[in-house]
């Protein structure tokens, strides 16, 4: 259906388009690049399509303006960091409040309380630490099980990313060892020592891999969501659990992404019941911030190692982790705007939007599916849904990707840069929804025969 000599010469037209678009953001890359390694302050940011990243001016809602001044319907929000949209009032209000009264002292505040006492009924993890981001959430959780079970293997799912965490930049190869991802540079040990992979919803190799009762965890999303969205199968995930507890392996569920499904994810939604529970991203609407909770048995257990060993909390935490801020941000995040009502109001918008890209992939009968987890939507390049992280990764088409993304980016919509991923929040409008469902039928209408 997609016409690849098309595609080859729409795509240059609209890499030229792009330029000719964007020169005040052309003149800060060149500008940038005399300070800043490949022109950016975080490696990610080259990532997107064009020559050189936009730069943002200002953002509000669900919008923001680059420094060229064109405006932008902005369904990538931060790659989820800003799902609650671009400065919500009850944060910025909290933010500025705090900010007046201190930011960081290494000394809790009351809001710390509020915190903790909400996050564990969302997510009935009965104790709380906090982090200046997921990724650190996840590394101060795999530490913690591994002193806690005395083991030192991590077991990932194959094409799994729970941020930089190098244990778990690992693949499968097909004969079932363990290579670091491609990608994975500098690993401080190779992870075929520290790290164990298996195919997501493929119990048999869970089992096999957890028998030796030599790992320490299973870092797990409760749906894959970084090479699309990958659903566990019916009763993967008791199987998981009774698997885990059988071997005395800790169960750590990352909702970093899924908390956009539900008010406490998925271990709230279907009722999981892990060991740990790590989250960051959206938490404090923008703020830096990570956490990661406890059972009671395994935060007891925690302490008991803390405790055991003078100076060995120094290892886990940060200066700036769970500052003053922090903690205010979080609370009016999740007090006032991460209500029942956001992800009512954001799901039915979700379904609106993949409703959009279905009646384009139908016009043009194209072999793509779309799926839906709360207020984040996802389209694909395969017919029916994948199973595992490697069908996801077969069912990718970069030059496909490029185009749509860069064609997209053209006209005012900005969509999440490696995967066709979309978030809908508050300031989300239907407008917003039908222009991307305008532009996308416009694009994919160019390179079809
Ligand atoms: C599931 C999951 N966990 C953790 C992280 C790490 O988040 P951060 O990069 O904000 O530390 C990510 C990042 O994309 C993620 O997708």
């Amino acid at each position: 259906m997609i016409n690849r000599e098309k595609l080859k010469i729409k795509f240059e037209e609209e890499m030229k388009m792009f330029d000719s678009l964007h020169p005040a953001s052309k003149k800060m890359f060149d500008k940038a690049k005399e300070s800043l390694l490949q022109g950016v302050p975080l490696n990610w940011m080259v990532r997107w399509m064009g020559e050189f990243p936009i730069f943002v001016e200002k953002a509000e809602g669900a919008h923001f303006t680059d420094v060229d001044g064109i405006e932008y319907v902005d369904f990538c929000l931060g790659d989820t960091g800003s799902l609650v949209g671009h400065g919500p009032k009850a944060a910025k209000d909290a933010i500025l409040n705090q900010f007046e009264k201190g930011a960081s002292f290494m000394l809790p505040t009351e809001d710390a309380i509020w915190v903790g006492a909400e996050l564990k009924r969302r997510f009935k993890m009965k104790f709380w630490q906090f982090s200046t981001s997921a990724t650190d959430a996840n590394r101060f959780a795999l530490r913690l099980a591994r002193r806690v079970t005395g083991r030192s293997k991590v077991l990932v799912f194959n094409w799994c990313y729970h941020g930089t965490v190098d244990e778990s930049i690992a693949s499968l190869n097909p004969d079932g060892s363990v290579s670091p991802r491609k990608g994975n540079i500098g690993f401080p040990v190779d992870p075929s020592i520290t790290t164990k992979v298996v195919e997501w919803n493929d119990p048999k190799a869970l089992e096999e891999a957890l028998k030796d009762e030599d790992v320490a965890a299973v870092l797990c999303e409760p749906v894959m969501t970084n090479v699309g969205v990958v659903l566990p199968d019916p009763g993967f995930h008791d199987i998981l659990r009774k698997l885990t507890k059988k071997h005395g392996t800790v169960l750590i569920i990352d909702e970093t992404h899924t908390m956009c499904a539900s008010i406490g994810g998925f271990t709230y939604l279907d009722d999981l019941e892990p060991d740990v529970v790590t989250l960051g991203k959206f938490v404090a609407s923008g703020i830096p911030a990570g956490a990661y909770g406890m059972s009671e048995e395994f935060g007891k257990r925690a302490v008991i190692e803390i405790e055991s060993e003078f100076g060995v909390a120094k290892g886990i935490g940060g200066t700036l982790a769970a500052n003053a801020l922090t903690m205010a941000a979080i609370r009016a995040t999740l007090g006032e705007i991460l209500t029942e009502e956001f992800y009512v109001r954001n799901m039915a918008l979700a379904e609106k939007f993949n409703k959009g890209v279905q009646s384009v992939i139908d016009e043009f009968e194209l072999p793509w599916s779309t799926t839906q987890l709360g207020c984040r939507t996802e389209y694909v390049f395969s017919k029916t849904p994948t199973r595992t992280g490697t069908e996801a990764i077969e069912a990718k088409d970069n030059d496909l990707d490029w185009y749509l993304h860069l064609a997209c980016l053209n006209r005012g919509v900005i969509m999440t840069p490696f995967h066709n991923m979309a978030l809908m929040t508050t300031a989300t409008t239907q407008e917003d929804v039908d222009k991307h469902t305008h532009v996308l039928r416009e694009v994919v209408k160019s390179i079809v025969d």
